[in-house]
């Protein structure tokens, strides 16, 4: 399999997508600036990357809405794959393949602080190291193995199913021996969930009553609820619960802003009488397990038993379409932009 390095150009100016200003709830393109500053050379202990692809991650939501995370001014806080042009430090070599927080822009400076995986010898295309083989495919399966790792005959419901993450819970839930039935937002979505990612059912959260589709769907009830969206469908889905059921929190998709709290049903009558477990799942707290979960996905799909699907535009320019379409719901898989080229 290719793994996609061909030739990339290194431009004598760093571009960089800054947030100008801090958004309201989805960030708009209006909150956004592109402009252009000097390459910086790393100092010791640090290496310079030629960004490649750049991420738009839902999880960019919560970053341009924190100060500390994404100062005004400051290059978009993003995941990227790129390449090493200039390295002091010792063990991360001039051409090796790295994904970790490089920011929208061409170039960055980074240290293994900034690092979610170093890949010397990549195995597979390079742009599913962000996606398939990436935080949304580590979060996939380390979230599902360690909270809810399901068994066979067991159901379970997944929202975004046709998502970066909720495919790949999917698949693996499926090849497990569950019975696995998704959640998304469009009939194109739906049909992709059963033909792609081998759903034994999916249905559209936005049509009829959810309430009765989920009922209709499992009356015995589901046995894990994979959730990333939050929101009324969890709502919908804690009553859809059967009793000793497990729901990992892994997104809130569905809530724009924290700021106010939202408020909603209450829902500790139905997790105390149905007796379930409700746990949550932070990707960032388990680092240090990439690089074991990257090879564990990377066989997979190199054996054609993981199929992932990503849609990667050219061009700086379009970054900020391309994390629109993840709150619009129009993204088909994992979204990417590739900058290599000047
Ligand atoms: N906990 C962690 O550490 C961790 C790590 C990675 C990702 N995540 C979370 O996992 C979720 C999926 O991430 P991903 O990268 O795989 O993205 P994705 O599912 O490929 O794209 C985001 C999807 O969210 C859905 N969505 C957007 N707005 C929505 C709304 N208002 N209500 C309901 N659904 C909405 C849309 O799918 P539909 O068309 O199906 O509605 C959209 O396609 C996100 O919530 C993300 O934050 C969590």
């Amino acid at each position: 399999m290719s793994t996609g390095l061909t030739s990339f150009t290194t431009p004598g100016t760093n571009r960089q997508m800054i947030l100008a200003q801090r958004p309201q709830g989805t960030p708009r393109t209006t909150d956004f600036a592109l402009r252009e500053a000097a390459i910086v050379a790393p100092g010791d202990g640090a290496f310079l990357v030629r960004n490649l692809y750049l991420s738009a991650d839902p999880v960019q939501r919560g970053w341009a809405a924190n100060p500390a995370l994404t100062p005004i001014d400051a290059p978009m806080r993003a995941l990227a794959v790129g390449v090493v042009t200039d390295s002091r430090d010792s063990g991360i070599r001039t051409g090796d393949i790295v994904y970790g927080f490089f920011g929208w822009q061409d170039y960055a400076v980074a240290t293994r602080a900034d690092l979610l995986s170093h890949i010397p010898r990549p195995r597979a295309p390079l742009p599913a190291y962000a996606g398939v083989l990436g935080m949304p495919g580590v979060t996939a399966w380390l979230a599902l193995h360690d909270i809810a790792p399901p068994r066979e005959g067991q159901s379970i419901l997944v929202s975004t199913a046709a998502g970066t993450v909720g495919s790949v819970v999917g698949q693996i839930a499926r090849q497990a021996g569950a019975h696995v039935v998704g959640l998304t937002g469009s009939e194109d979505k739906i049909a992709r969930c059963i033909s792609h990612y081998g759903y034994h059912a999916a249905y559209n959260y936005k049509v009829g009553d959810l309430s009765a589709t989920l009922s209709a769907a499992r009356p015995e009830g589901f046995d894990i609820y994979f959730d990333n969206v939050g929101g009324a469908i969890l709502d919908n889905a804690i009553r859809a619960m059967a009793r000793f059921g497990r729901i990992v929190q892994c997104g809130t998709a569905a809530t724009p802003s924290w700021n106010p709290p939202p408020t909603g049903l209450r829902n500790e009558r139905e997790i105390l009488m149905r007796a379930l477990t409700w746990s949550g799942f932070v990707i960032f707290d388990h680092v240090d397990r990439f690089p074991a979960a990257i090879e564990r996905l990377t066989d997979m799909l190199l054996a054609g038993q993981l199929v992932h699907d990503e849609v990667i535009r050219p061009g700086m320019d379009h970054i900020l379409p391309t994390l629109e379409a993840l709150f619009a719901g129009t993204n088909s898989g994992k979204m990417l932009v590739y900058i290599g080229e000047d």
